[in-house]
Parts: structure tokens; C-alpha cells; sequence
């Protein structure tokens, strides 16, 4: 019998687009796959990159995460595209973008991918979900859906305005729709270690989660994960072979900065996992710690 999993689901999260949130999202699902665990990579974004990066060809007739959240008969199973053995994948296609407005309509709209991910969380030990650059309806259905944020961060001028931003609407969303959702940190990519407001700029970060840790506010853990990935070219290659730079250079400076992040990563969580508290919320998503939202009618035919 294989173990009993209990998936922990993370958003790959930044408004600001081109930070590599689908770049983390592909390398890091890849480097945790090679480390023995069982992980689904959502794609939430109409740009479809993740899939593509995968070397899956989005069509318009297969159906993709715009049916998993528009019908509520359709579930995870109905969707997922094996792209790898431990490395599955619930495609997107560019008719989410068309379709966003619709689902915003839909009653339990902000439920729904986190309904839909509740009942997958026993085939996986991660779920990632790669977001859009954007905080619409896409984005509010991965904060109430997760228990994580991860916010790639490229090590610029204004980075920290950005992150505030997110803040405020990780707050509502923990205030409104997900209580147990905290931001656990952010990853520094293209991380040139010569420039020198890189440093500023991880300091200026490292200050903003200071000040936070002790109360109980969703960023009371949050911190700058290790190691920042390096500006490297095979990162950026990768892709057009559809595959992760895990995969096609594993020995790359890129690839392994996110093989050591996944590893951080995984220590950080068991450590999380050891403390929660029995009965507790931790590890709770919105699906199974709110109460059940009322049951959206069927979109029409
Ligand atoms: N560490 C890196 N070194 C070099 N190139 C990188 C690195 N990380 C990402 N890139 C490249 O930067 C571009 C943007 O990355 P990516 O698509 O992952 O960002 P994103 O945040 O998902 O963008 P979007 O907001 O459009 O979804 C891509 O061409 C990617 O290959
Ligand atoms: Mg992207």
C-alpha cells in the first residue's frame, strides 16, 4: 500500500508579471518530484506558459482548469494531463482569459478551485499553483484554495511596493475567505549577486518580515527562502524543449538553485508539519476548515 498523502497546496504568487513565478513553479514541481515526492502543478494563468513548459500543447477541445472551475461536475481526475510519472499537471488554455469574467459571475465562485483541489490532496504531497500577474477572480481562487503564498521576487527597485500590495490582499483574503493562509516567503530570482541593490533589496525584505514575526498575523514565518536563484540562461532555454531546466540541465547554476530551494523547502515544511498542533488548522485549506459555501447552480449549457 502506498503511504497516505495529504498534499500541501502553495500558490506561486506575484501580481508583477515576468518574476518567474512560472519558472519557480515548473522547477521547483520538477526538483520535488526528483526528491521522491508526488506533486500536481496547477496552471491558473491564460498565458498557459506552464503547460506549454511542460512540453503539453494546449487545445481548445481538451477539457482544462476553465471546466474544472466553471462546472461543478467536472473534477481534478477529468483534467489532469500524467506529464511526467510524479509530476502531473491541470492544464490551462488561452480561453481562460475569455471565460474569467464569466466564472466571476458564478455563486461560490471563490471556492471552487479549492473545492476541487480538496479532494486531490490525498493522490499528492504538493500541490503548486502557478498564478497570473494579475489579483482578479483567477488569483482569489488560489489564495482560498492554498495554505501557502510563495512570491517570486526579482531583486528591483519598487520590489518591496509590490510585496505590500500582495500583502494587503493576502490579508483580505485570510480576513474574508482563508483563515489558515500565510505567506511563507519569497524566492529572489535573477538574482545577480554583483549588483548591489540586490542586497538592498533582500535587507529591505528581510526588515518587512522582521517586523512581522511574533504577532499572528499571516506573516508570522515568512522569510527570504535559500538559496536566491542566479540570472541563468538555461532557466530561460529550457522551456522551448518543453521541459525544466531540472530535466534538460540539471547540473546548470539555475537548476540547481531550485533543487536546493526544493530541499529548503521540504525541511521547512516537515518542520511545520512536526509542530502543528493536533486538531489544529494548520494544514487546513479553506475547502475543509470554512463552512461549505451553498452549492452554485450548474453554468448553462
Ligand atoms: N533565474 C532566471 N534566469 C534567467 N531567466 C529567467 C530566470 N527566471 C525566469 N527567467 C526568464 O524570465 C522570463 C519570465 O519568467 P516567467 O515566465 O517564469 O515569469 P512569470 O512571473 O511567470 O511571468 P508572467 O507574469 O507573465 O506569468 C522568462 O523568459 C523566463 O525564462
Ligand atoms: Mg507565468
Amino acid at each position: 500500500m502506498p503511504p497516505a498523502r495529504h498534499a500541501r497546496i502553495v500558490a506561486i504568487l506575484n501580481q508583477k508579471g515576468g518574476v518567474g513565478k512560472t519558472t519557480s513553479a515548473v522547477n521547483l514541481g520538477a526538483a520535488l518530484a526528483r526528491a521522491g515526492k508526488k506533486v500536481l502543478l496547477v496552471d491558473l494563468d491564460p498565458q498557459s506558459n506552464l503547460s506549454m513548459h511542460l512540453g503539453h500543447e494546449p487545445t481548445d477541445d481538451a477539457p482544462s482548469v476553465r471546466e474544472l472551475l466553471a462546472d461543478p461536475a467536472v473534477r481534478v481526475k477529468h483534467v489532469l494531463v500524467k506529464a511526467r510519472p510524479t509530476l502531473h499537471l491541470v492544464p490551462s488554455t488561452t480561453e481562460l482569459a475569455l471565460a474569467e469574467g464569466e466564472l466571476a459571475m458564478l455563486e461560490g465562485m471563490h471556492y471552487r478551485l479549492a473545492e476541487k483541489l480538496a479532494a486531490s490532496r490525498k493522490d499528492y504531497d504538493l500541490i503548486l499553483i502557478d498564478c497570473p500577474p494579475s489579483l482578479g477572480v483567477l488569483t482569489v481562487n488560489a489564495l482560498v484554495a492554498s495554505q501557502e503564498v510563495i512570491v517570486p521576487i526579482v531583486p528591483q527597485y519598487l520590489a518591496l511596493r509590490g510585496l505590500e500590495n500582495l500583502v494587503k490582499t493576502i490579508g483580505m483574503v485570510v480576513a474574508h475567505l482563508n483563515p489558515g493562509l500565510e505567506l511563507g516567503g519569497v524566492i529572489l530570482t535573477q538574482f545577480d549577486k554583483q549588483a548591489l541593490h540586490s542586497r538592498a533589496v533582500v535587507d529591505e525584505i528581510e526588515s518587512f518580515f522582521a517586523a512581522a514575526r511574533g504577532t499572528d498575523g499571516p506573516l508570522r514565518r515568512a522569510k527570504v527562502y535559500e538559496p536566491h536563484v542566479r540570472r541563468n540562461i538555461r532557466l530561460a532555454e529550457a522551456p522551448s524543449f518543453g521541459k525544466t531546466a531540472v530535466e534538460y540541465a540539471p547540473d546548470s547554476p539555475g537548476a540547481q538553485d531550485y533543487i536546493a530551494l526544493a530541499a529548503q523547502l521540504v525541511t521547512t515544511w516537515d518542520a511545520l508539519a512536526a509542530t502543528a498542533p493536533a486538531g489544529g488548522t494548520t494544514g487546513a485549506t479553506a475547502a475543509e476548515a470554512a463552512p461549505a459555501p451553498a452549492p452554485a447552480p450548474a453554468p448553462a449549457a
